[in-house]
């Protein structure tokens, strides 16, 4: 078992072709527009990140996985953007970041969802905006993740792949569970993933304790309104 669930090499170099730029990558673009100074916390692999580099514009990337940023810091472009190598806490309070975003889900993987969302206004000026994505409970995503469901084989360029994910727990919206990675040579690399499915009445209290106001939920990334049958809450606020 490994406690980083992107700590295997052979699979973050798989995680861009996963994972490819989407129109979540067109939201959080557009609402770049015009900042000059941006923070992508959890950046992961920096696919992101690297797309919001533009003239003038200061990038920032935090992610607390070394096999993540590691592969951030080689790909091309890398070196216009400063990355940090942490979480929450090593996100600098400087009260100067017109927009920061976290995609991917990333802060389903926060435990301390409030401390980071204060990091997170710390290093954002007055009228400086949050953005995020997170599933929504309501849709019960975890349901669809059995081994059965999940399974799949495919060929990729550390060969032969079988993989799916086991559930372990669900508590209080704190849902458990292993993503098996079978490589050609018979390693399974198991990695444990702890997800945060967070209410947007949960979200919005944490965002105005923070210091947030004109929190909007959208149940899209083209304004839809949210339902219960919203597969994501796309959450936006203004410190
Ligand atoms: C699903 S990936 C998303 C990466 C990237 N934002 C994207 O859109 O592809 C989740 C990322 O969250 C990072 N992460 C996990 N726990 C975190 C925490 N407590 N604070 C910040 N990032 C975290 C992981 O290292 C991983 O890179």
């Amino acid at each position: 078992m490994i406690d980083d669930p992107y700590g295997d090499e052979q699979l973050v170099e798989l995680y861009d072709l996963d994972n490819p730029s989407g129109e979540d990558h067109d939201y959080y673009r557009a609402l770049a527009a015009g900042t000059a100074k941006v923070l992508d916390f959890g950046c992961g692999t920096g696919l992101l990140t690297r797309s919001l580099v533009a003239p003038g514009r200061v990038v920032i990337g935090v992610d607390p996985s070394p096999t993540m940023l590691g592969y951030a810091r080689r790909q091309p472009g890398a070196e216009a953007v400063t990355w940090i190598d942490g979480d929450h806490r090593v996100v600098p309070p400087t009260g100067d970041v017109d927009l920061a975003v976290s995609s991917g889900n990333t802060m389903m993987h926060v435990a301390e969802h409030a401390a980071a969302v204060g990091a997170l206004a710390a290093a954002l000026r007055s009228g400086g905006v949050l953005a995020f994505e997170s599933r929504n409970p309501a849709a019960r995503a975890w349901e669809q993740w059995t081994s059965e469901a999940t399974y799949g084989e495919r060929d990729t360029k550390a060969g032969r792949l079988k993989e799916w994910l086991e559930l372990i727990e669900i508590a209080n919206g704190r849902v458990t569970f292993d993503a098996h990675n079978v490589f050609e040579d018979g390693r399974d690399a198991v990695y444990r993933n702890v997800l945060y499915f967070r209410s947007a009445d949960e979200i919005t209290a944490d965002l105005l304790a923070a210091g947030f106001s004109d929190v909007v939920i959208d149940g899209g990334w083209h304004g839809e309104p949210l339902d219960a049958a919203s597969r994501l809450l796309v959450v936006r606020a203004t410190k």
